[in-house]
């Protein structure tokens, strides 16, 4: 039996533009997919489109969203250490390199202990899938055995993709794989154990492995294709000294590692000439901004990424960042826009008053942002076709949506199945709720009807209300204000999530 949504959707268009539908219809078939999606239905219509579709009400189960709920497509993490979990929070006073010694290595090798990975790697998946993740790009450690247990466990929650971590050159004794051969054996050991799990109901594999040389410093060129990148100045330095290039992007290119399926995480660091690179290449950067907040690595250009070409999506890069939230990202990425925004201004000021300038700056222009009273369809204000429409630009709110779903889609490949609600996609999604009666969550200051917290929800302001649900979702929601989480039509997390009862 299909499944048939009907209420609030946003749904990500491209980097400067998405839907805000205050009643939109969207059947999901059994498989979960999607199999049909009317944008704007009026209540008193919904039979008739039914009956279009040739559909009677009897042939479906109807999801009705309630007051202050809407839909939107899932998030994608492109870039995240699950065996880093257990370190969420600790270590921040330190920078990236000896951050690794004291903290991370340490914390991943005790996944030596199988016992320990059973324990752990089930709340480690379920926080990232309660934190709204759909689709994740896991690193795991270097242990087949526990990496197997992760693969397993996503699995079955029915998330996207992962692999162990390969490391075999500079790394402490009790953390490092003894040989090539034996990094290669065990991680051909671990993808004919995820190729031989069951597939989902649709018969689509949902779990693919990837390769991941952990970073330059660590890896031999004969793996790929998760890796780091340019997230540190001292790392950089290290990568061109150990390897004698000219770039980390150079680097990889030597050994064939920069594809159009390559996840780089971070590129805080990268020149313009990496970017084109990277460009010409096909490869995606995952943007870990609350990391490279919190061990004081930088602010990664996404605005020059993007003008370049490059396909950008969000990474939580857990426990370099603190969160397992891509909203943390998001509420990052835009505000480490804002920094580089204004520092631009500043330094133009700068250069025109010949070095003196005092004057503060509130950054540059928004070209970006839809107006407060936007209608349906946010269209990007500016000209599409100038170039550099992004660099040293506040990131908009479109654009943060789309790096964190349909940007982070692309990262993966993925963008043909999910990212964002079309026809033959996989339903991927999050079912939010913004009322803090019904969630709990008082920093969100959204639609309440027994208390008018903002302004009357009438029918004409019901579109405006909709795109200030999803702005404070971003900026003041979490975990509670995901009822579900969605995963190819089938809801595998979210508070409203209960599978032991
Ligand atoms: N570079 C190499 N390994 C790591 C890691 O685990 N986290 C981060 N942030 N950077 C890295
Ligand atoms: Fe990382």
């Amino acid at each position: 039996m299909c499944t048939v949504y009907y209420g609030p959707v946003i749904n990500p268009q491209s980097l400067t533009d998405y839907l805000a539908l205050p009643q939109c219809l969207i059947c999901v078939s059994p498989q979960g997919n999607i199999e049909w999606l009317v944008e704007d239905v009026d209540s008193t219509k919904l039979n008739d489109v039914l009956s279009q579709h040739d559909y009677a009400p009897s042939d479906i189960t109807l999801i009705c969203l309630d007051d202050g709920e809407f839909l939107m497509p899932g998030l994608v993490d492109t870039h995240a250490h699950a065996c880093q979990v257990p370190n969420l929070g600790v270590g921040g006073e330190l920078e990236l390199l000896q951050w690794l010694d004291n903290y991370t290595f340490p914390t991943e090798a005790r996944f030596k202990n199988v016992e320990y990975a059973e324990r752990t790697y089930p709340h480690v998946v379920r926080r990232i899938v309660n934190s709204g993740t759909t689709t994740c790009c896991y690193y795991g450690s270097l242990h087949l055995e526990a990496t197997k247990v992760l693969a397993s466990l996503v699995h079955t929650a029915g998330e996207f993709t992962l692999v162990k971590c390969n490391m075999n050159r500079n790394c402490p004794p009790n953390y490092i794989e003894p040989s090539v051969k034996e990094s290669v054996d065990t991680t051909l050991a671990l993808i004919s154990y995820i190729e031989e799990l069951p597939k989902s109901v649709s018969g689509e594999t949902l779990l693919h492995p990837i390769l991941t040389p952990r970073f330059a410093v660590h890896s031999n060129p004969e793996l790929a294709i998760q890796t780091h990148i340019s997230e540190n100045k001292s790392e950089v330095e290290l990568v061109k000294s150990l390897f004698k290039t000219n770039s980390y992007a150079e680097t990889y290119d030597k050994f064939h590692l920069l594809r159009k399926n390559t996840v780089l995480a971070h590129g805080v660091q990268l020149t313009e000439d990496e970017m084109v690179l990277i460009a010409k290449r096909g490869s995606g950067v995952a943007h870990c901004p609350t990391s490279n907040f919190y061990l004081s690595s930088g602010m990664a250009r996404v605005g020059m990424l993007l003008d370049h070409g490059v396909k950008v999506g969000l990474g939580t890069d857990v426990s370099g960042g603190y969160s397992p939230s891509i909203l943390a990202e998001i509420q990052h990425a835009s505000i480490a826009s804002k920094m580089l925004a204004i520092q631009a201004v500043d330094n133009k000021k700068c250069k025109c008053n010949g070095g003196h300038s005092k004057s503060s700056s509130s950054g540059s222009e928004d070209t970006h942002s839809r107006g407060r009273h936007g209608h349906k369809h946010h269209e990007y204000q500016g000209d599409e076709k100038q170039p550099g429409r992004f660099t040293n630009q506040k990131l908009s709110i479109a654009t943060l949506l789309y790096l964190a779903t349909l940007g982070g889609a692309e990262v993966c490949c993925l963008q043909d199945r999910i990212g964002s609600f079309e026809q033959g996609k996989a339903f991927d999604a999050l079912l939010v709720s913004v009322r803090e009666d019904d969630t709990g969550n008082p920093a969100v200051w959204g639609y309440n009807p027994d208390r008018d917290l903002t302004h009357g929800v009438t029918a004409q302001s019901a579109d405006n209300s909709l795109i200030e649900w999803l702005e404070r979702f971003l900026f003041c929601g979490d975990d509670r204000n995901i009822k579900k989480v969605i995963v190819q039509g089938r809801t595998i997390g979210g508070r409203d999530y209960h599978p032991l009862r």
